[in-house]
């Protein structure tokens, strides 16, 4: 019975394999941005509290993390905080405000050692200040690094991030420094606080919600959407190749009607 075991397990690891090569092969998504939504309703089920939900989804970032950089992917881009989510109880956001600290201190060796780049979108001057410190050391420490930009969005919420690009370009028309006429998506594009990223090819959003969520909605003209009913907590390796697996079959074309090349 044991040595059957062992022998499925052999098999499941060839055939991961197999299918990690295969994927590698045709396009992997240079920017993928993930809602990972369903923390509480896992903890739920478990009869857990709801922060627990969290710690459990914060190993699944780690492991998602490394994942993708494996595979390649250029950009990661995590939503972890809205700007709506102040409106929960003060338990599961001071939770929630420790857990970039816990991640970072706990994974900065590693994160250096595969070379990943934390970086952060959203608004840093409202975080507490000890969530604020962990994540500034965690940009200085992996800014050199050339692998996976790991993009936390905390306390990001999309239409304010395009309310300060709106007032920004009304300030310059006032001023004199810009023309109405030099308004075009280029330089809305440059703006924004993920201008210096490529564009999202891929929204994954866990847990049967089929919604955005006030996520980078500007971003996401032209991505692929997949939603799944894993909850964040149970997202794995897995889920994520199944879901790049399912971007590479998109038939992608930007309005057009010819697909582009994806090998
Ligand atoms: C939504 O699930 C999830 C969040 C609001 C928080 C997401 C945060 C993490 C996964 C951990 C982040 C880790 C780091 C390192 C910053 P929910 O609570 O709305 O779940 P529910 O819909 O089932 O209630």
């Amino acid at each position: 019975m044991l040595r059957k075991l062992m022998r499925k397990k052999t098999e499941d690891v060839h055939l991961l394999n197999d299918r990690i090569e295969a994927v590698r092969k045709r396009q992997i998504p240079n920017h993928v941005a993930i809602i990972m939504d369903g923390n509480g309703r896992w903890a739920k089920q478990r009869k857990m509290p709801r922060i627990a939900g969290h710690h459990e989804g914060m190993k699944t970032v780690r492991q998602i993390t490394n994942f993708a950089n494996e595979l390649g992917v250029k950009a990661l881009t995590l939503y972890a905080f809205s700007t709506e989510n102040w409106k929960r109880p003060k338990i599961e956001i001071d939770f929630l405000m420790n857990l970039p600290g816990e991640f970072l201190n706990t994974y900065l060796p590693e994160l250096m050692e595969k070379g990943i780049k934390v970086e952060m979108i959203g608004n840093m001057d409202a975080l507490p200040a000890h969530t604020r410190k962990a994540i500034i050391k965690a940009i200085e420490t992996t800014k050199d690094n050339q692998g996976l930009i790991l993009n936390f969005a905390m306390n990001y919420g999309s239409r304010l991030e395009l309310v300060h690009v709106m007032k920004e370009l009304a300030k310059e028309v006032s001023e004199g420094t810009l023309e109405i006429n030099s308004i075009n998506e280029n330089l809305i594009d440059s703006k924004l606080m993920t201008a210096h990223l490529p564009e999202p090819d891929l929204l994954i959003r866990t847990s049967g919600e089929v919604r955005l969520s006030n996520f980078m909605l500007w971003q996401l003209a032209y991505a692929e959407f997949i939603f799944t009913n894993v909850l964040w907590p149970d997202f794995n390796e897995e889920c994520f190749m199944q879901a790049i697996e399912d971007f590479q079959n998109r038939d992608r074309r930007f309005g057009s009607l010819e697909g582009d090349q994806k090998g």
